[in-house]
């Protein structure tokens, strides 16, 4: 999703901008752009469709002097993705730059039309530019004019403003959308995310919603959504966690692939010590009478998986949600519950609309985030990490992994709170989820088998994932990735209900990917498949060595995984998952760090 960043430096800011936008390009984009103010006040912009490359080119054909300027990665939500759409926004003596929607823009657009001015771009964005370039036409100053049009408009936003003949002042804004203010030595700086201003500073001031801040090289003054003078933190942020490189491998996601069994092993290490689970003060499922899930995408099918872990190991009736459907279905909860919002980034709008729409209605709400310092760590009562590390490619990964092991720890102490288990039965499940490391190196070792079976799904126009019980969002996960990842169609079914209308999709040119460990669901699943291939489908078998012997002939493929983990086994299954759709889009020559129409933190809903 866009990415902002903001410098009032020492230097020549551009390549400063557009090298910090680099370490934004994770959240997807589809063109960028700067503005600065030069030595004697001059408000310029260059813009450029497509990778940031395109920019790079753009500004040593035609540099833009200035030790002030902004930068933007734009995610097309309002108009297509064209130069004129791209950001920076100008009018007359003010640039801006938008992360979020300007939900009243076309109200704001009909009344500047009242008045004569007419907006260059399809955007929401440019309406906050000519507003306050209107305002300032009036006679108000900078600040004065940003406020002004800050007051008149509705949604969700992070917002920059830089003004023509003002080299020592920029404006942030912050509603909704995230946004981050670094200190430096007179030097500030403005970013969608701490990730944007390592290179710069490790002091780092979070904006709260309704906040508005003045930046000058001298510092930084903050008000609040009541227009209030306000105080914020500065924090440290550890600069080592934010670096962001390859390792070696040719992609992000296969080193974040490759990370999991150390990932996963930091999040065991971080809440269980010997036998016994260590949660923060205030998570006791005794009292609680049911657990409600929320999430999107990946993040979703993770909360999906723990579902059966919270019914079948505490017996707890648990909910799961999509975050965009739950937040606008008015669901009643019980003021006994549990509500568990799973997000990597912890800034996904629905997702933490959906928690402000459960805070005050349950027991505890409960921010399940990987950036511990994102709004929906904060607005939780309890959050707890997913320790996966910075995850850059957009396709989730490790964090799917780690969400899978943090719930995993979850649902297990909501069984012993519960009695549901005894001491001995939590050492027994604890020992299954701390065996998950090593069986994940084990499956890593797939990665061969993968590439070679996505050489024949990356012919397929369109591919089926069969799972049944807790494999069934981990089949739901595969065809996500898959779809993300190669562009080529993908749906997950649980494998009872294939004969229910989707079996006639079923012929010799649909690959059938089916998940089948060797449990008291195999032969259920097994006589799924067999439904298949007696309609000519070709099946790809996941499962277990003594799965795959119990299976008997007539698959075409098969992936073996290692033995173990107990009911954590999901876990497992999502590395075959990440595999086969990495595998294909490689070889479709797919960006596959960066799939076409995604960002990584959707902040728009
Ligand atoms: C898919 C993927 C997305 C995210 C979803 C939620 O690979 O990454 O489906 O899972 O956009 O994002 P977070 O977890 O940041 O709330």
């Amino acid at each position: 999703m866009c990415g902002i960043i903001g410098i009032l430096g020492s230097h020549e800011v551009s390549p400063l901008l557009v090298d910090a936008l680099k370490r934004l390009e994770y959240r997807g984009y589809d063109s960028a752009g700067v503005a600065t103010v030069d030595a004697s006040g001059r408000l310029d912009r260059r813009r450029a469709v497509g990778k940031l490359i395109n920019l790079s080119d753009r500004l040593v054909h035609q540099p833009l002097p200035g030790q002030a300027g902004i930068g933007h990665t734009r995610w097309a939500t309002h108009g297509a993705a064209t130069e004129v759409n791209a950001h920076p926004h100008q009018s007359g003596r003010v640039a801006i730059v938008h992360n979020g929607i300007i939900e009243n823009f076309r109200e704001l657009r009909a009344r500047l039309a009242d008045l004569g001015i007419q907006p260059q771009s399809q955007t929401d964005t440019e309406t906050v530019a000519l507003w306050t370039a209107h305002h300032m036409d009036q006679g108000m100053g900078p600040v004065e004019a940003a406020r002004a049009t800050l007051s008149q408009l509705h949604g969700a936003f992070a917002l920059a403003f830089l003004f023509e003949g003002e080299g020592d002042l920029m404006i942030a804004a912050r509603r909704g959308s995230p946004l981050a203010i670094g200190h430096g030595k007179n030097e500030m700086f403005l970013g969608s995310d701490a990730v944007a201003l390592a290179p710069f500073t490790d002091r780092i001031t979070y904006l709260e919603d309704g906040d508005h801040a003045v930046l000058t090289r001298a510092g930084v003054q903050v008000w609040d959504a009541a227009g209030q003078p306000v105080d914020r933190p500065v924090a440290r942020i550890d600069v080592g966690a934010t670096i962001i490189d390859r390792g070696g491998h040719r992609h992000f996601m296969a080193k974040e692939i490759a990370e999991q069994p150390v990932v996963i092993g930091d999040v065991l290490n971080h809440y269980v010590k010997g036998d016994r689970i260590v949660l923060p003060e205030g998570l006791d499922f005794v009292a609680l009478d049911r657990v409600t899930l929320v999430g999107c995408g990946t993040a979703h099918l993770a909360g999906h998986v723990a579902k059966y872990w919270f019914e079948q190991l505490a017996g707890l009736p648990c909910d799961i949600d999509v975050a965009s459907e739950f937040r606008y279905r008015e669901p009643p909860l019980s003021d006994r519950s549990l509500f568990v919002a799973v997000s990597q980034s912890g800034e996904t709008a629905d997702t933490l609309a959906a928690l402000h729409y459960a805070r005050g209605r349950v027991a505890r709400t409960v921010g399940l985030v990987n950036v511990g310092t994102s709004a929906i760590a904060r607005d939780s009562d309890t959050a707890l990490p997913t320790l996966a590390g910075i995850e850059v490619s957009v396709a989730s990964s490790k964090a799917f992994t780690c969400q899978l092991a943090v719930l995993g720890v979850l649902a297990l102490k909501a069984a012993h709170d519960r009695g549901r288990i005894d001491g001995a039965g939590l050492a027994a499940h604890l020992r299954d989820l701390r065996a998950v490391p090593a069986l994940l190196a084990q499956a890593l070792a797939l990665t061969d088998d993968c590439r070679t079976q996505a050489a024949w799904l990356a012919q397929a126009r369109d591919v089926l994932y069969l799972g049944r019980g807790a494999l069934y969002p981990v089949a739901l996960e595969g065809a996500l990735k898959l779809k993300e990842l190669s562009y080529i169609h993908a749906e997950g079914y649980a494998s009872g209900e294939l004969k229910h209308g989707p079996i006639a999709l079923i012929d010799g040119d649909v690959p059938v990917v089916v998940l089948a460990p060797h449990d008291a669901l195999f032969d259920k699943t097994i006589s799924n498949m067999q439904e298949v291939m007696a309609r000519n489908g070709r099946i790809l078998l996941i499962s277990d060595a003594a799965g795959i012997a119990a299976a008997g002939d007539g698959v075409t493929a098969t992936l073996a995984l290692p033995t173990g983990g107990g009911v954590f086994q999901p876990i497992l299954y999502a590395v075959p998952m990440q595999y086969l759709a990495y595998h294909t889009a490689v070889a479709k020559g797919t960006d596959v760090d960066q799939p076409r129409n995604l960002a990584k933190s959707v902040t728009v809903e």
